[in-house]
């Protein structure tokens, strides 16, 4: 596997592990370790062998945001050209879903980064917020449009523009975590939607993530006539016969990924 510098990557069975690995900066995002997360999270999604992915950070850091010492001295030609943040477009393309498994900071491109994900999962530790008005910037990999959509317009207001951190009961309550769970089982508990997830159809798992993110993206009307068409694919695969004749025959499914 490729070596990399600011993260940790494993394989265990069929979920894919990636650990931001930056301590000494409470893993804030540099050039390095975006095209590290994007290049590994990249050969995940390429091999199907791999169900789901886990993205985690350290008990104390998720991500404590984009790198401010990277950042502090870029003029806005530098941000216009050569777009640090590009690449992050390439993680929002990933077919197979990515759990998000959060203790401590989760900051600025820390609490954007999570959002990109498709299950946040939160430790009882976990802190989240965009604290970029504090820098004189506001948050730039899509904080002011997928927060909202997250937890409202007015939440995400109060949020953006304070630069308030919250905790994760109350993230919880917002609709931003999929749940909280104690700080010692976020790992434990990480593995076991991911395990989850990943024994199920990739294909069909493929399909549901597709049209997940198509409720974010566009209208109700489109939205369903595009699930229409995913759910009705889904009867091409052999992993829909296999899936209701075990129904049927009152037994585990064995899917095939075909
Ligand atoms: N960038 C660079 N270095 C960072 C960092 C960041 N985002 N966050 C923390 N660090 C570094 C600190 O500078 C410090 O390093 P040194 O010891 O070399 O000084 C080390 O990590 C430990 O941090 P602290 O000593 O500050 O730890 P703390 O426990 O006292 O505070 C914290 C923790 C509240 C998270 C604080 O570090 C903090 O406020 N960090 C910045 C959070 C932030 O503003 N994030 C938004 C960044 S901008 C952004 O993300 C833009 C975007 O949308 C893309």
């Amino acid at each position: 596997m490729t070596h990399y510098t600011t993260i940790l990557v494993e394989k265990r069975g069929r979920v894919g592990w990636i650990t931001l690995n930056r301590p000494e900066a409470l893993n804030a995002l540099n050039a390095a370790s975006v095209a590290e997360i994007v290049d590994a999270a990249k050969a995940f999604d390429d091999d199907a062998e791999v169900g789901a992915i886990v993205l985690t950070g350290s008990d104390r850091a998720f991500a404590a945001g984009a790198d401010i010492k990277e950042m502090a001295d870029k003029q806005y030609v530098d941000m216009f050209l050569n777009d640090p943040f590009a690449s992050w477009g390439d993680f929002g393309k990933l077919r197979t879903p990515v759990i998000a498994a959060v203790a401590g900071y989760a900051l600025g491109g820390g609490c954007e980064l999570a959002m990109m994900c498709d299950i946040i999962l939160a430790a009882d530790t976990a802190k989240f917020g965009q604290p970029e008005i504090n820098l004189g910037v506001i948050p730039g990999i899509g904080g002011t449009q997928r927060l909202p959509r997250a937890v409202g317009k007015y939440k995400a207001a109060e949020l953006v523009l304070t630069g308030r951190t919250m905790g994760a009961e109350e993230a919880e309550r917002a609709g931003l975590v999929s749940r909280v769970v104690p700080a010692g089982e976020l790992l434990e508990e990480a593995a076991r939607v991911a395990e989850t997830i990943a024994a199920k159809s990739l294909p069909v798992v493929y399909a549901a993530k597709h049209a997940l993110q198509a409720a974010q993206e566009t209208t109700l009307e489109e939205g369903l006539r595009f699930e229409k068409q995913a759910f009705a694919a889904t009867f091409a695969l052999d992993d829909q016969t296999e899936g209701m004749a075990a129904f049927r025959g009152k037994r585990a499914a064995e899917f095939t990924h075909r």
